[in-house]
C-alpha cells in the first residue's frame, strides 16, 4: 500500500488521554467499587480498552472478542461475524463492551444481543467515537468519549487496511483513498 504522508489530525494524543481519564471516573462513580468484565472488541478497540485499563481503579478483568463485517473495505457490508469468542462465562457479571467507534451501529447492535442472551448482571457500553450521521439502527453507548462528523478516521487503533493503527492520535484519511 502507498503511505499517505501527510494526515490531518483530529484529535491529539493528550486530548484523547484526557478524555479516556474521564470516561474511567464516569465509569468508576457508576459502578461504585463493583468488579466488571472489560469486553474488548478486536481490532480496533485494543489501544483504546489498554489506556482505559489503566486509569480504572475498579477490579476489572478484561476479555477480547473479535468481530469482522468490514474486511479490508471502507464500507460496512453489514454481516457481522465473531471470529474470535470470549474465553469465559459473562452470566450473572457486569460487563462493559469497549469499542472503538460506533459508525452504522450494525456491529454493536449485534454483539449487545449476542452479549445480552448470555445473561449478563448487567451490560453497558463505551465508545471512544460515535459517528451518530452514520447510523442505521437506533444504539447508544452508554460511554461516549467523542462525537465526530461524517469522516474516516484511522489512528489509535483505528486502521485503513490494516495501516495506522499505532498513531497516538485519531487523524482523518484524505476523501480520495476512500
Ligand atoms: C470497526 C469498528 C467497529 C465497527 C463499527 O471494525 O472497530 O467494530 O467497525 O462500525 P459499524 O457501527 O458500522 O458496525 P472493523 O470491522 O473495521 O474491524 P477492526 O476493528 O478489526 O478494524
Amino acid at each position: 500500500m502507498t503511505r499517505i504522508e501527510k494526515l490531518e489530525e483530529l484529535i491529539s494524543k493528550d486530548e484523547i488521554q484526557d478524555r479516556v481519564k474521564e470516561l474511567a471516573e464516569e465509569i468508576e462513580r457508576d459502578y461504585q467499587g463493583n468488579e466488571i468484565i472489560v469486553i474488548s472488541v478486536l481490532k480496533g478497540a485494543f489501544i483504546f480498552t489498554a489506556d482505559l485499563l489503566r486509569y480504572l481503579t475498579i477490579p476489572s478483568q478484561v476479555e477480547f472478542l473479535a468481530v469482522s463485517s468490514y474486511g479490508s473495505s471502507t464500507k460496512s457490508s453489514g454481516v457481522i461475524r465473531i471470529i474470535k469468542d470470549l474465553d469465559v462465562n459473562i452470566q450473572g457479571k457486569n460487563v462493559l463492551l469497549v469499542e472503538d467507534i460506533v459508525d452504522s451501529g450494525l456491529t454493536l447492535n449485534y454483539l449487545k444481543h449476542n452479549l445480552k442472551s448470555r445473561l449478563p448482571a448487567s451490560l453497558k457500553i463505551c465508545t471512544l467515537l460515535d459517528k451518530p450521521d452514520k447510523r442505521e439502527v437506533e444504539i447508544y453507548a452508554d460511554y461516549v468519549g467523542f462525537v465526530i462528523d461524517d469522516y474516516f478516521v484511522v489512528g489509535y487503533g483505528l486502521d485503513y487496511s490494516e495501516y495506522y493503527r499505532n498513531m497516538p492520535g485519531i487523524n482523518l484519511l484524505p476523501e480520495e483513498y476512500l
